[in-house]
């Protein structure tokens, strides 16, 4: 089918050349001449505007945002919904909170426009490998969209799971699982970083990843990662989160349901970025006070 797609960063310009491998025509955007110049090299229809992408696109219109969460996605939609008629869908990609969504559709819904939240994992092996779509919206408009999601997805990696910001919200939950995840991983590394017996770091994660309980893709780029750069001395201990985990927690204590690993795992991050933390240097004074420990200045 027909698809316009706008932001043609890592995932919209990835996605952009899976769809059109799969025979989709793709009208595509980005605030970037140049971003917009290489999907036309890859078989694309360049747009310059806005409106020249809708102008490009017969009705129903499809158009496909895959543009940073927040600020960008909300100006996106604000300057696309005039240009568009009902009958018309919006897909946001991206990394939207749910809550977002459940207002957009209706608002949108006003227009006549319908509007498909879609939840997206697969990162930059998304292109080769496939998409994980989470799928939340009316199923009208989600059907028509079918053909779509079956290119971008591996077979079986697509799922309708419910009406508006469900599959963003089951995006989220996946992202707060990823952080949890990913947190073992790196605790345990670490334990064995400190051993006595001088282990061969990536050659256990590949040995993990040969029907052990643990394997996963995440410890395939733990050992791809420590294949290169075996002590990771080349990074910093950074770790940002990108919303996902602190919308899991708030949706955990909104709902009183106990998720202390995935709690956990999002403090730790926080933790990453303390480079001269205030509470450890408490903790040092409170120690000093009460019990005349020794402190390092
Ligand atoms: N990367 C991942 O692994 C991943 C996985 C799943 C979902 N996502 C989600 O997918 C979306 C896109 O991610 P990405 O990794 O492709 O990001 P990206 O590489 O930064 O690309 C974002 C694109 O949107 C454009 N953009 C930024 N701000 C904009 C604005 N205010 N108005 C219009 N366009 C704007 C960027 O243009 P400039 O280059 O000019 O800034 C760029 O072309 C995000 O919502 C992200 O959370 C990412």
């Amino acid at each position: 089918m027909r698809l316009g797609v706008v932001g043609l960063g890592r995932m919209g310009g990835n996605m952009v050349t899976r769809l059109l491998r799969g025979g989709h025509e793709v009208v595509a955007y980005d605030r970037s001449a140049e971003a917009v110049r290489g999907a036309a090299t890859g078989g694309a229809r360049g747009a310059d505007s806005l409106e020249a992408l809708v102008r490009a696109l017969a009705p129903p219109r499809h158009v496909w945002l895959m543009v940073p969460a927040g600020e960008p996605t909300e100006a996106t939609i604000q300057a696309l919904a005039p240009l568009l008629a009902r009958g018309d869908t919006l897909v946001d990609g991206g990394n939207t909170r749910w809550t977002d969504d459940v207002r957009r559709a209706r608002e949108l819904a006003g227009r006549g426009l319908d509007y498909v939240d879609v939840g997206t994992s697969g990162g930059l092996w998304g292109l080769a490998n496939g998409y994980c779509l989470m799928v939340g919206g009316a199923r009208a408009a989600v059907e028509r969209l079918a053909p779509v999601f079956t290119t971008l997805a591996p077979p079986d990696g697509w799922l309708h799971v419910g009406g508006s910001g469900s599959g963003h919200y089951v995006k989220m939950v996946h992202n707060g699982i990823e952080y949890a995840m990913m947190q073992a991983y790196a605790e345990g590394f670490e334990l064995m970083s400190a051993s006595e017996y001088g282990l061969d770091l990536p050659g256990v994660a590949h040995l993990w990843n040969q029907g052990s309980v643990i394997r996963s893709w995440l410890l395939e780029l733990t050992a791809d990662a420590l294949r290169a750069d075996p002590t990771l001395a080349g990074l910093k201990p950074w770790v940002e989160d990108s919303g996902e985990g602190r919308w899991t927690v708030e949706d955990a204590v909104e709902k009183a349901v106990p998720a202390p690993t995935i709690t956990a795992a999002l403090f730790a991050r926080f933790r990453s970025r303390r480079e001269n933390s205030f509470a450890d240097r408490l903790l040092a004074a409170l120690r000093q006070a009460f019990g005349g420990h020794a402190v390092r200045r």
